[in-house]
């Protein structure tokens, strides 16, 4: 099956397992349609029945209990189940960019299926599922937002969204080290070193679309986060993972920068990383 095809109806899957078998047929020598518009198939986006609540409604318990670490594991595989849509929903939506945009997209899509795996594997250990606990829906609402520019997208979800996984990741590995749960953090390091990655993506083809539309890249962002009500990131940030990923200290200066701004200029509520 074409590449683009084959991530539409992986987005339309409810569940892990249908979504990983149409990912498994992707291959070096999978063909890609790069001018195709295709229309939406099934439902969008394709996810287990999960309890979607605002961010303020998620329980919050100490992780030094079991219930507390299923809930912090399950917030995680949550992300990473969106993180899944989210590179499908890159791939099939937005035409006209080069093949390797496509497969690299593609690539991403099949980590964050790895990732989400492993989690839930885990969190089966623990006696519970994915869909046990209530989460929210920022992610994809900021997909929804970006649906229309492929710029935008990738300031936003890539660059802003995922790039705060970046910056919780040290908090989070330490919460479940702390926690009695040596397991539960080297799976953060493995998603770390991916997502490191996939961030560096983001900014590979942020650069390529602000170069092949003679946009100024740093002022681009700062621009797109307002118009796009981007959240307002509070550090401490994970400045090698940043610089890792390809940001340019200039970036990494303007986050600080924003971070340190009296509160009443945020531009939004979503807390969200993946
Ligand atoms: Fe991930
Ligand atoms: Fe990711």
């Amino acid at each position: 099956m074409e590449l683009r095809e084959l991530a539409r109806r992986a987005l339309s899957k409810t569940t892990w397992a249908d979504k990983a078998a149409l990912l498994d047929q992707v291959g070096m020598d999978t063909p890609v349609d790069v001018v195709r518009a295709f229309e939406a198939v099934g439902f969008i986006p394709g996810r287990p029945p999960v309890a979607l609540v605002p961010p303020a409604g998620l329980g919050l318990r100490s992780v030094h209990t079991l219930e507390g670490r299923a809930i912090l594991l399950h917030a995680l595989a949550h992300i990473e189940f969106n993180a899944i849509n989210l590179a499908l929903d890159v791939v099939w939506r937005f035409s006209d960019m080069p093949e390797e945009f496509y497969r690299q997209w593609m690539g991403v899509a099949i980590e964050e299926a790895s990732h989400f795996q492993m989690l839930e594997t885990h969190l089966n250990t623990l006696g519970y599922r994915y869909g046990d606990f209530p989460a929210h829906d920022g992610l994809w609402e900021m997909a929804e937002r970006t649906q229309d520019d492929v710029l935008a997208r990738l300031a936003l979800v890539p660059r802003t969204l995922e790039a705060r996984g970046l910056d919780a990741s040290p908090a989070v590995r330490h919460k479940l080290a702390s926690g009695g749960d040596p397991k539960g953090a080297g799976i953060i390091d493995i998603i770390l070193r991916d997502e490191i990655g996939h961030v560096a993506i983001g900014n590979y083809w942020y650069r390529w679309l602000c170069t092949s539309r003679d946009l100024e890249p740093v002022q681009t962002y700062a621009e797109l986060a307002a118009q796009y009500r981007a959240p307002v990131l509070k550090g401490p940030f994970n400045i090698e993972a940043r610089l890792a990923a390809g940001f340019e200290p200039e970036e990494i200066v303007a986050l600080q920068k924003e971070n340190e701004r009296p509160k009443e200029g945020a531009r939004g509520h979503i807390e969200q990383r993946n």
